[in-house]
């Protein structure tokens, strides 16, 4: 069966991809922070759990070298936060780490491992609301400006890892219930992994770099 790495899968949208690829027999490795969380995860039938907060260097390292030379056929970035609602130095330049500069890095070092595997895919959950083109209400600008540039630098790894045959994505889960999504979200974790894991599915050289929601929409950059 394949093997998928999960980043930030203790809970939400992370943890119900964990779950779906693990009952569907695939060889799952996910990450996680605290103890318990990875205690629990590893719980899960098919699951191998790791470490791994991406904001501590040396943590990266020590996974990295947890990993070796195992093949991943897909890398699904999740790990995110939301960060200040408003522009606050150390909140935004932590959220930019985060959701930007960790993910890319991430992939980066984990091109070797994915380039060796059947499916040769790397996806990353980024949002609507790094959809420039599609901003009509303002705020948010911190999260916004987040995606907005994990959308950039993962454009270009699409150009830049063609050559090793790996496909990428930039997926869109929805407003989906989590801790992040919060009660008044439209879709649950399960309708929106469904269409995600449709989505990764169907991922390939042809669409490489394409900006796309949960249900097959487009969205504009
Ligand atoms: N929910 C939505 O409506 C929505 C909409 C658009 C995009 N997204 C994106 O979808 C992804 C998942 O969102 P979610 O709603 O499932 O969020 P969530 O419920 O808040 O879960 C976030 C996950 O990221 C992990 N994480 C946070 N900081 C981390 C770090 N420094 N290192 C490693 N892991 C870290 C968390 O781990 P801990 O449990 O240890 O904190 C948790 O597993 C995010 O990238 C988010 O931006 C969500």
């Amino acid at each position: 069966m394949p093997t998928v790495l999960i980043t930030g899968a203790s809970r939400g949208i992370g943890r119900e991809f964990a779950t779906q690829y693990a009952a569907d027999g695939w060889d799952v490795i996910a990450t996680a922070r605290s103890q318990g969380d990875i205690a629990d995860l590893g719980g899960i039938e098919g699951v191998r759990a790791h470490r791994l907060d991406v904001l501590d260097a040396n943590e990266v390292d020590r996974f990295m070298g947890e990993l070796g030379d195992q093949v991943v056929d897909v890398f699904i970035n999740n790990a995110g936060i939301y960060g200040p609602r408003e522009p606050e130095r150390d909140g935004w330049l932590e959220l930019m780490e985060v959701n930007v500069i960790a993910p890319t890095l991430l992939a980066q070092r984990l091109r070797p491992n994915v380039a060796k595997s059947e499916q040769k895919k790397m996806v990353v959950l980024t949002s609507k609301m790094g959809s420039i083109a599609d901003n009509s209400s303002g705020g948010s600008i911190p999260y916004r400006s987040s995606k907005a540039a994990v959308n950039a630098a993962w454009k270009s790894l699409a150009h830049d890892f063609r050559s090793d045959g790996i496909a990428v994505a930039m997926l869109h889960p929805g407003w989906v219930e989590t801790d992040m999504g919060g009660p008044n979200a439209l879709i649950d974790t399960k309708t929106s992994v469904s269409g995600l894991r449709q989505r990764i599915e169907e991922t390939t050289l042809d669409n490489t770099g394409r900006f796309v929601a949960y249900d097959g929409a487009n969205i504009p950059w």
